[in-house]
């Protein structure tokens, strides 16, 4: 059997153009998925689109068309966006679908039936951007949402509510005393600002508007949009459908490592009432929630209210997809806040990619293309030992941090091994070696950098989806299949004549 692997973004509200904010959840996703992948993983990637709430129903009405009508077009946009991204999901969900409907319908009756839901009145501010009731420490001095900036609605209606109240122990000791929420330090965040305090039973539907899923119950009534979002993670997998292969293989087989992706404000969600929910369905927890930072421009979230956003598409259509999806992986790690400017990515684009990898490339194609007609025969080669441990060490580092879901810090292993070889090649100077004639050791040199380049190539495979096929044709292994054992033992490669030479990663002004 093979290991399996299910990924999920949270679902983007289709209330304005996706930026660059959420095509960084989508990216992380994307390249550990395509990792599993080489990995052998059967794997399973979910992401799509938040359709119903009093934001959208907002946003509809403004345009002048119906909820449906004004939800076509902006769907279209991230499917096209994630094509552009080079984005390889399983399957998109969309809140509107039917099948999804129907079994938050189940669920619900399902919740009602068990006795965790209610019904009563609720009171309280609701902040109709971030769709949450916020408690006093999420507003500010002027009445505003701290993280949306944007002012809130008094709402008093009748409502059920789900008993979140009965969890404070199991998210104490269990959820949140576990290695379930990533990084460590969000946890306690959840803990102290949130459990602690008390857990307050939840609002779980709505009667003040009505563009959601309407509870079977009492029509007048329809879902909350985080109770209808939060349980696509498992109607898109077939639960209480009649095909439910995918649920049972995905989520219900307790080997299945199950990552959840989501930004810090909504981690609240993802790791308090979702695991709620999924406790009172008799269900179990996902393996692990990456809870990730947010994407600052000039030093403020970048957001639609702000008008500070950067579109990805101009971004892809001036540099690639790859440029964009290596400076995601890279450039911003998960554990905090990072930044985007035009600068950033240039400076980051010409140093990492242009003059380490490209260069690399191109100056270890040129020379095997000069000395060696483009082939190296490597039957008596022996290849120099410390950079040969060196690219053995990357690998293994790589697999570890891949495996800690560090993209980052995979990249930054690749970069230094791809340093190590431009060092290299300026002690060796095999420019010199030729004028010798000293071929055993030019040749010693060539298959050296052959080797490295090589996993470097096939490390960055999850990342560089562009250009992999140009890379690997370069160094001479065009339509050759890559594994990690094959280039952790080195045996089995067998490379042909090399490509031609093409500028890949050509340097920015
Ligand atoms: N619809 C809800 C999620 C429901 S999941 C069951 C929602 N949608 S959203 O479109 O507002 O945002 C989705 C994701 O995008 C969140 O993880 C959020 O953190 C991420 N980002 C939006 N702006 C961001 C940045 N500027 N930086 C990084 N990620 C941010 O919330």
């Amino acid at each position: 059997m093979p290991k399996k692997f299910y990924v999920t973004t949270p679902i983007y509200y289709p209330s304005g153009n996706l930026h660059i904010g959420h095509a960084y959840t989508t990216t992380l996703a994307d390249i550990l998925k395509r990792y599993k992948d080489m990995q052998g993983f059967e794997t399973f990637f979910l992401t799509g689109s938040d359709e119903h709430g009093q934001k959208i129903e907002q946003k509809a009405n403004e345009a002048g068309l119906s909820p449906m009508e004004y939800l076509e077009e902006k769907v279209e946009s991230f499917k096209t966006l994630w094509k552009a991204l080079k984005i390889d999901y399983t399957k998109f969900i969309r809140t509107t679908d039917s099948y999804h409907e129907e079994t938050v319908q189940k669920i619900f009756t399902m919740l009602l039936e068990k006795g965790f839901i209610y019904e009563g009145n609720y009171e309280g501010l609701y902040c109709v951007s971030c769709e949450e009731f916020l408690n006093a420490d999420q507003i500010d001095e002027n009445n505003m949402c701290k993280i949306s900036n944007t002012k809130l609605e008094l709402v008093k209606e009748e409502t059920y509510f789900l008993k979140t109240s009965l969890f404070q122990d199991f998210m104490e000791n269990e959820v949140l005393a576990n290695e379930f929420l990533i990084p460590a330090y969000r946890r306690n965040e959840m803990l102290n600002s949130f459990v602690k305090p008390e857990l307050k039973d939840l609002s779980v539907t709505r009667t003040s508007f009505s563009w959601g899923i309407p509870i079977k119950e009492n029509p007048k009534h329809v879902a909350y949009v985080w109770l209808d979002a939060l349980t696509n993670y498992i109607t898109a997998l077939g639960y209480l459908q009649n095909d439910d292969s995918n649920f049972k293989k995905f989520w219900e087989d307790e080997n299945t490592e199950i990552l959840q992706l989501a930004g810090k404000e909504i981690i609240r969600f993802h790791s308090i009432y979702w695991p709620i929910i999924l406790k009172s369905l008799d269900l179990r927890q996902p393996t692990h929630l990456l809870g990730h930072g947010w994407i600052l421009s000039k030093d403020t979230k970048m957001s639609k209210s702000l008008g500070n956003v950067i579109d990805p598409i101009e971004m892809i259509n001036n540099y690639g997809a790859d440029a964009l999806r290596f400076y995601i992986g890279y450039e911003l790690p998960t554990e905090k806040d990072g930044n985007f400017t035009d600068e950033l990515f240039i400076e980051s684009f010409n140093a990492h990619l242009a003059n380490n990898i490209g260069n690399l490339i191109s100056r270890t194609n040129q020379m095997i293309t000069k000395y060696f007609d483009g082939f190296v025969d490597t039957t008596d080669v022996q290849y120099d030992k410390e950079l040969t441990e060196k690219g053995i060490q990357t690998v293994s580092q790589y697999i570890k941090n891949m495996d800690e879901y560090k993209i980052s810090d995979a990249i930054r292993n690749i970069l230094d091994l791809g340093n190590a070889c431009n060092k290299y090649i300026e002690e060796k100077t095999p420019w010199n070696l030729a004028k010798e004639e000293n071929f055993s050791e030019l040749k010693n040199v060539m298959a050296t950098l052959q080797r490295n380049i090589t996993i470097m190539t096939y490390l960055l495979k999850p990342i560089l989806v562009e250009n992999y096929e140009d890379m690997i044709e370069q160094i001479g292994l065009k339509d050759f299949e890559l594994s990690f054992e094959k280039i952790i033992n080195w045996n089995e490669i067998v490379f042909k004549k090399l490509g031609d030479k093409k500028i890949i990663f050509k340097r920015v002004n």
